[in-house]
């Protein structure tokens, strides 16, 4: 049986290069054909501004909503590709990545988006590819009795929503996901053609709030080692890993409290232009192996 599968897949080789002889090995017909066969690759935006400028550079596109919960289908480049506009927020981040797993079988998801820096070396219009994703807003506080008020300074112990023992009531431990190594190295594929600002690897923290507090931040620098905030991609990271679907998050930043970066919304179209790269980077190597 392995024989046959061997001589098989060896007569197909025979028959690609035969092609590739023919046509030269760059003829987008048989670029086209090896394109088709992949899964899509989907790549999220939060909002509008994070998320169109990607929709259109679709071909064939169509648009799919399931709830309030758009998704446009289409090619880049040839490549099947789905973007996806999650909406603001943990909640919404994970319900639009459950239902892109469920409807399209994805080959890789990549969460992007803009972002606010805890690391003062970095700039608005920097980017910052999550080595790591953490959820920075799940805690466990400190008991106080009534009167004593609270300070969020204290709250020094991260609670951990996926325990290995769910049957242990207080899983106290900071989690990361880590980064699809593929994925990474296309994301350093796409490092030289993005000139507006740094490409760095970091840690991206997520939670349903906006820090402005500096002493917050820093501390949640120190804690988790962050190195940009939002409020979507551990979520993701969350539900991707329990589906075993590879991930990225990339972050731009948009603003950093941290060292007078104000706020600048054209870093969400910045962030889309090379986050497609990275896409098309990473669907071309697939598209090799195969
Ligand atoms: N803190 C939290 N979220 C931020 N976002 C941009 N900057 C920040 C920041 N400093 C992103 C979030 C969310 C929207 C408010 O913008 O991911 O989608």
């Amino acid at each position: 049986m392995k024989s046959i599968k061997r001589a098989v897949g060896f007569l197909g080789l025979c028959s690609a290069l035969l092609l590739s002889a023919c046509n030269g090995d760059d003829s987008p017909k048989q670029t086209e054909q090896s394109q088709v066969k992949l899964q899509p690759i989907v790549i999220q935006g939060a909002l509008p501004v994070e998320s169109e400028r990607m929709a259109s550079k679709l071909d064939n596109v169509s648009v799919e909503m399931i709830g309030e919960w758009k998704f446009w289908k289409g090619t880049y480049k040839g490549y099947p590709m789905i973007i996806s506009k999650t909406r603001m927020g943990m909640s919404n981040s994970a319900a639009a990545t459950a239902l892109a797993i469920q409807r399209y079988q994805p080959i890789a998801i990549i969460n992007q988006g803009t972002s606010g820096g805890h690391d003062p070396a970095l700039n608005v219009f920097d980017i910052v590819l999550g080595k790591f994703t953490t959820n920075i807003g799940a805690f466990k506080t400190p008991k106080k009795p009534i009167g004593d008020g609270s300070n969020a300074l204290e709250w020094n112990e991260a609670f951990d929503v996926l325990p290995d023992d769910e049957a242990d009531p207080e899983p106290i431990a900071i989690r990361k996901f880590e980064a699809d190594p593929e994925l990474l190295i296309a994301a350093y594929k796409a490092k030289p053609n993005y000139s507006k600002g740094k490409v760095v690897e970091g840690t991206i923290g997520s939670a349903d709030v906006w820090n402005n507090e500096l002493d917050r931040i820093d501390l949640l620098r120190k804690t988790y080692g962050t190195s940009v905030e939002e409020m979507e991609a551990a979520s993701v990271a969350q539900v991707a890993h329990q589906f075993n679907v590879p991930f990225i998050g990339i972050r731009i930043l948009s603003n950093n409290i941290t060292n007078n970066g104000a706020y600048n919304p054209a870093t969400g179209e910045a962030c889309q232009d090379y986050v497609l790269d990275v896409a098309e980077q990473f669907m071309k190597a697939k598209s090799e192996i195969k």
